[in-house]
């Protein structure tokens, strides 16, 4: 597997894949990786001729800098993981390398409605941190293919949107949701979750998933109050946001009929980890 840290280096590794007529598939990451990251790689593998990751901690997404500091990095062992499932090329430049021009940059998207809800409520800033990350890496890796899971619902749908504006010529793929063997979804940062913090954590997505049996026989708004006030009563969940929204548009749904298909969107506060889940209610 090649380690590339420079953009030029993952320019000229691309160039001489696309000279060749090879298809690129690319996931980007922020490392710390689990089995959520290596399905999309298995993925990508499959799919394409050529399969890059990158391993970068945006720093420009993190509204909350004692987040940005406590993000768990592990390189070599990511590094180890990669290998052993098929990647080609591991991307993993400096910030200096992503942003020359300072951590303050330029570019301002605009993502509408999509940003005015949610996580973007809460993380100002955020999404116009994974946007410029995100643009930046597929302008240099060009990937016929790119992976993304569904966890970050609300990611996803930005990065269609960035996708849509800009006539970026890739294939965004996203993919189910990882979840440990009870139920919570795999994150980066459940490693810093304490051993009674990781116990509770479970009854998130234990909630979401009772949750889904009410649909069309409670109201949506029941269905909210019975979430927020099931996961509040766990002693160390404390709920952020929790919102039923039309999965086209992000926005809420006042009935179950308001929507063709009604995600169910949740951030939690589990001790010092901020934790996030998404499921398919309709
Ligand atoms: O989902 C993530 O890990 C990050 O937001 C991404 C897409 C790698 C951008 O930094």
């Amino acid at each position: 597997m090649n380690v590339l840290k420079t953009c030029e280096d993952l320019r000229k590794y691309v160039e001489a894949h696309s000279v060749a007529g090879n298809t690129i598939g690319f996931v980007p990451t922020m490392g710390a990786l689990h089995n959520g990251h290596l399905s999309l790689l298995t993925r990508s593998v499959k799919e394409n001729d050529v399969s890059i990751v990158s391993v970068f901690v945006n720093p420009i997404q993190f509204n909350n800098k004692e987040d940005l500091r406590m993000y768990p990095r592990t390189l070599d062992k990511d590094i180890t993981l990669l290998e052993s499932a098929g990647c080609n090329a591991v991307f993993v430049p400096e910030v200096a390398e992503m942003y020359p021009e300072g951590e303050i940059v330029a570019e301002k998207y605009d993502f509408g409605s999509l940003e005015t809800v949610m996580e973007a409520k809460f993380r100002p800033g955020h999404f116009n941190g994974v946007a410029v990350v995100v643009k930046r890496l597929f302008d240099i890796a060009k990937p016929t293919r790119a992976y993304f899971g569904l966890k970050d619902f609300q990611q996803l749908a930005i990065i269609k949107s960035l996708v849509n504006q800009y006539d970026i010529p890739v294939e965004i793929v996203s993919c189910e949701i990882v979840r440990e063997e009870d139920g919570l979804a795999m994150s980066s940062r459940n490693v810093r979750l304490k051993a009674d913090e990781r116990k509770q954590a479970a009854r998130i997505s234990h909630t979401l998933f009772d949750a889904v049996q009410y649909v069309n026989k409670k109201s949506v708004d029941e269905v909210r109050k019975f979430v927020i006030n099931a996961i509040n009563s766990v002693p160390l969940l404390s709920v952020e946001y929790f919102d039923l929204v039309d999965a086209a548009t992000l926005q809420s749904i006042d009935k179950w009929d308001d929507a063709e298909s009604v995600v169910g969107c949740i951030a939690v506060n589990v001790g010092e980890v901020r934790l996030i889940d998404a499921v398919l209610f309709l």
